[in-house]
């Protein structure tokens, strides 16, 4: 069901006229029930035991306009308990609806909780996930898409159509076993293949009109390895990334990190034909490739001749395509004004935090860190210990601003932050794997990236101008990457590697971002409907 829309202009005078009698027109809600459940799939041809949802996989795609009201029933028919989480949606002032486990409850087996989301002036393409345990393995993810209201300027014309493109690497084995493999302290072994929409290779057909343009909205929803994409005869125009609209440039390939969404339109300006597109595996020793076909709707001819070939080199054409994808300051966001309005190059930095990844073993086991802190879940969503003031659930501090060089060791690590604050923040990889970083409840600016260890002076090469905004960022092996981020979001938000292994044997923590004056300005009250566990069962919210 959908409510009248408003243009902002509309509301404003309607405010005006009658502001004392009139409650301003709410936003439009949309309804969905989700029902969870096993059922067998075979993405590569071994059977196995996938996550669906309304008996899809991938489940259905979010689609909604800036501002709407989400309303998600989600219900539990799996054996064991169940999240969801958006990656990219930013929750703003309500980090009790972004589902993961140091924010909401569970949802037990046989129960349902519902999601109220509110796409809070964001546009752009995202994906929402099963965020516990390992059933990420198993699916349960979907597109989300937020369109911009209508009058809002969208800076190229309305393609002929729209499709969602999920690739990620995928394992034949079991989630449980997958899970267990990580619980008995063992790294996760390298995948069985790569999956475009839930099938592997010949699966996905996406059908088109000779002559068109659409658009398609990319995301790597895999758990480890960052993919190129690619399609046979056709060049890419990239047009937005993770809600930003970007300088349309042109690309034959395109390096997607594990977290992160693409937009791209693409003409169909060859002959009436089929043609591959391609997702394959990047920075591996043995490369991993599946296919998907682009069918124009008066073929005469199927998919013929050799995939077109991906780059080649280690990090260089990677690091240089990073670089050119910048914000076009002239376009609209969510907002009628330009993106360019906003100038993030003039706000001086309050702090500066310097986060360095590791792997090592702990008690014997395999285990990852953040400033050689390994992130353990604590017995209560901290959110909910934080709310309650429920002391011993977690220490604000107990992950530093910097390395410290020691050893690593297990603990609930959360940082504070001041709200308001504006922070760089550096992410320095001495590892030799290609890093993937997601911050939730906020978009950051990726201002440098670069070989070698950070500097003060590495400063100097920042983009103050024009840099990317985005959720997800790439940290290149023995390189670092560097974002702004300006903490307008009161609330208790995840920082995690989206290497899905390393994220649960804990490369992450969480960012409580605080205002000691607590007002409903800044921050939502827990939702009337909050699921209640751990040492919070029993409160009364
Ligand atoms: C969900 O699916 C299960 C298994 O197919 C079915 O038994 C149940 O009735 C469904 N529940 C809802 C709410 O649709
Ligand atoms: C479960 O679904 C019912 C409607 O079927 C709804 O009234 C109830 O609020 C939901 N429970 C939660 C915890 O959201
Ligand atoms: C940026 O957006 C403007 C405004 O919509 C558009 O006219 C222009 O072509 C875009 N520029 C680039 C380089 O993408
Ligand atoms: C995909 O289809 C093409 C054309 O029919 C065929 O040559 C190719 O072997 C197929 N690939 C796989 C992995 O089945
Ligand atoms: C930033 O800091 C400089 C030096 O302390 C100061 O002169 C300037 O006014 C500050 N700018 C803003 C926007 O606060
Ligand atoms: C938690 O403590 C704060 C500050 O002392 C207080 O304002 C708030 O009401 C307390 N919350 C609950 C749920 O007791």
């Amino acid at each position: 069901m959908m409510l009248g829309r408003f243009s902002i202009w509309q509301k404003l005078a309607a405010i005006l006229v009658v502001s004392v009698v009139v409650v301003q027109a709410e936003d439009p809600y949309r309804f969905y029930n989700w029902n969870i459940t096993y059922g067998d799939i075979s993405p590569l041809g071994v059977q196995q035991q996938g996550i669906l949802i309304n008996g899809q996989f991938p489940g259905p795609d979010l689609y909604s306009v800036t501002n709407d009201n989400l309303i998600i029933n989600v219900f539990n028919n799996l054996d064991e308990p169940f999240l969801l989480s958006w990656n990219g949606v930013q929750q703003r002032k309500n980090s009790y609806q972004d589902g993961v486990y140091g924010t909401t409850c569970p949802i037990p087996p046989g129960k349902n909780f519902t999601y109220t989301l509110q796409v809070k002036d964001q546009i752009g393409s995202f994906y929402y996930f099963p965020s516990l345990a390992f059933h990420k393995a198993a699916g349960g993810y979907g597109g989300i898409r937020i369109l911009s209201r209508p009058k809002i300027p969208v800076p190229f014309p309305d393609p002929a159509g729209d499709f969602t493109v999920l690739i990620g690497d995928w394992f034949t084995t079991d989630h449980r076993k997958l899970k267990a493999k990580l619980d008995g302290g063992h790294r996760l072994p390298f995948p069985d293949g790569i999956v475009i929409n839930g099938h592997g290779s010949n699966g996905t057909t996406f059908t088109v009109e000779q002559g068109k343009t659409y658009r398609f909205r990319i995301s790597n929803v895999g758990l480890q390895n960052s993919l190129n994409f690619r399609i046979q005869g056709h060049l890419m125009k990239l047009v937005e990334v993770e809600g930003t609209h970007t300088v349309q440039t042109t690309y034959e390939s395109l390096d997607i990190h594990v977290g992160q969404s693409y937009s791209v339109l693409v003409t169909m300006d060859q002959a009436a034909k089929d043609f591959y597109m391609v997702a394959s595996t990047r920075f591996t020793d043995k490369i991993l490739t599946s296919t998907a076909t682009l069918h124009y709707s008066n073929s005469n001819a199927p998919v013929s001749g050799p995939l077109p070939g991906g780059p080649t080199d280690e990090i260089d054409f990677s690091l240089n395509q990073a670089r050119s994808i910048r914000t076009n300051l002239t376009a609209s966001g969510p907002r009628p004004n330009p993106q360019g309005s906003y100038h993030y190059g003039l706000i001086n930095i309050t702090r500066t935090i310097k986060l360095v990844n590791s792997a090592d073993q702990v008690n014997g086991k395999q285990r990852y860190a953040v400033n050689s802190v390994s992130f353990v879940p604590a017995d209560t969503p901290l959110k909910l210990a934080d709310y309650f003031n429920i002391s011993g659930v977690f220490r604000v501090g107990s992950i530093s601003d910097n390395p410290t060089g020691q050893k690593m060791y297990l603990d609930t690590s959360v940082m504070g932050a001041d709200h308001r604050a504006f922070v760089e923040i550096v992410f320095e990889n001495h590892e030799s794997i290609v890093q993937s970083w997601h911050i939730d409840g906020y978009n950051f600016r990726v201002v440098g990236m670069d070989g070698g260890l950070w500097t003060p002076e590495s400063r100097k090469q920042y983009n103050l101008n024009d840099a990317i905004s985005r959720c997800t960022t790439q940290v290149y092996p023995k390189s670092w990457t560097a974002i702004y981020i300006g903490l307008d979001n009161v609330g208790m938000w995840n920082v995690r590697s989206e290497f899905w292994a390393r994220q649960y044997l804990g490369q992450q923590f969480y960012l409580r971002v605080y205002n000691p004056v607590r007002s409903l300005r800044d921050e939502y009250l827990i939702p009337k409907n909050a699921l209640l566990c751990g040492r919070a069962e029993g409160k009364s919210s």
